[in-house]
């Protein structure tokens, strides 16, 4: 049991924005090796004008969520998940990649150190941890840098759409791509995020809430949203995903799959057809800061299909939720094993 005081926020009312915390944690990469790491109360980064990522790209990042159980105890969900996809996205941009063993620690370490800040149970906010991967190596020539910084910083946060759990309006995007199919859409770089900016501002001024893009090749298939994997519900009640090389493998998804498959609602990951939308039944976005969204309509070209007329969630979306929320914040059984409980400093 913690008996850390907490901090003073309104827990039940948090945004998805930057909050200060006590520490980050950082490790340097130089001459073939990682040092120990330093936690530091310093929020900004030393960085040298010429370093590969400002200029080059060559940044990764992760999120994943924290979240207090009803005893007390801070778990983590899926951080195997996230150590090993950081590695392939570090690879694909020929990046040093960080340790699996050492990013699960350096989370560990800075969570610890954070204490105060992990959400107390039941109040729907958590701890989102952000582990960047930067190349800092001065360079004008485009090449891999041969010193890296990682850092991990925390921030507690509420839900990333203002609405929570309420069905968001949608619009697919046909004149921006996020990424192509053999280029870096399935890897979590800054560039995919840049390439997305302009079509999710425009969507929100024109009143949707996010985009869904389209695959890139054909303009004919669903690829995934902004900042989320894209499913759906079929009338006859089968959990569907697209499958793309363009989109990021959500740990999210992984999950909501093996759930969907235990609900009965046979799962399948397959191209999807932009037109198959006007036969769904429900449909969502998915991942670690959108959790399950429920979509309340898509707009494609002059038509558009509504979802949820009552503005409510749809009934397998909520099932999936409910199910999801409840093993992440250890309420529910966890037969897959996939929370982790952090250890204290001294227990490692
Ligand atoms: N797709 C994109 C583009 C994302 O940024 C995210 C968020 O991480 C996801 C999907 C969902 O992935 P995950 O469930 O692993 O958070
Ligand atoms: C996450 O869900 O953790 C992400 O990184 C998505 C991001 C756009 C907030």
């Amino acid at each position: 049991m913690v008996t850390l005081e907490k901090a003073k926020l309104d827990w039940p009312h948090l945004d998805f924005g930057y909050r200060k915390t006590d520490f980050n944690i950082r490790y340097t990469f130089k001459d073939g090796k990682w040092d120990e790491g330093t936690l530091t109360r310093d929020e900004v980064i030393p960085i040298h004008m010429a370093a590969t990522c400002l200029h080059y790209g060559q940044e990764c990042f992760e999120g994943l969520k924290v979240f207090e159980t009803r005893d007390g105890e801070a778990v983590v969900f899926r951080i195997d998940e996230n150590a090993k996809r950081f590695v392939r996205s570090a690879r694909k941009i020929l990046m040093e990649p960080v340790p699996e063993e050492m990013f699960i620690d350096a989370v560990y370490r800075v969570v610890n150190a954070n204490r105060r800040f992990v959400p107390p149970h039941g109040t729907g906010a958590s701890l989102y941890v952000r582990p960047l991967l930067l190349g800092t190596g001065a360079q004008v020539g485009v090449k891999p840098s041969s010193e890296y910084l990682f850092v991990v910083f925390v921030t507690p946060v509420g839900p990333y759409f203002k609405t929570g759990f309420k069905p968001v309006d949608i619009v697919v995007e046909e004149e921006v791509d996020r990424a192509a199919p053999l280029g870096v859409g399935d890897a979590k770089v800054g560039g995919n995020y840049a390439a997305g900016m302009r079509a999710t501002v425009r969507a929100k001024q024109a009143g949707y809430t996010e985009v869904l893009y389209l695959d890139a090749r054909h303009k004919k298939y669903i690829d995934e949203s902004g900042p989320a994997n894209f499913f759906a519900i079929t009338r006859d009640n089968q959990y569907v995903t697209p499958e793309s090389s363009s989109i990021l493998p959500s740990i999210t998804n992984k999950s909501l799959v093996a759930l969907a498959e235990e609900l009965g609602l046979r799962p399948e990951r397959r191209p999807i057809e932009v037109e198959e939308i006007f036969d769904f039944k429900e449909a969502g976005c998915c991942g670690t800061a959108a959790v399950i969204t429920p979509i309340g309509s898509i707009t494609y070209r002059d038509r558009k299909v509504v979802y949820a007329p009552d503005g409510q969630p749809g009934e397998l979306c909520t099932r999936l939720y409910n199910t999801l929320t409840a093993i992440q914040v250890g309420d529910a059984p966890d037969p897959h094993g996939w929370v982790r409980r952090i250890p204290p400093d001294d227990d490692r």
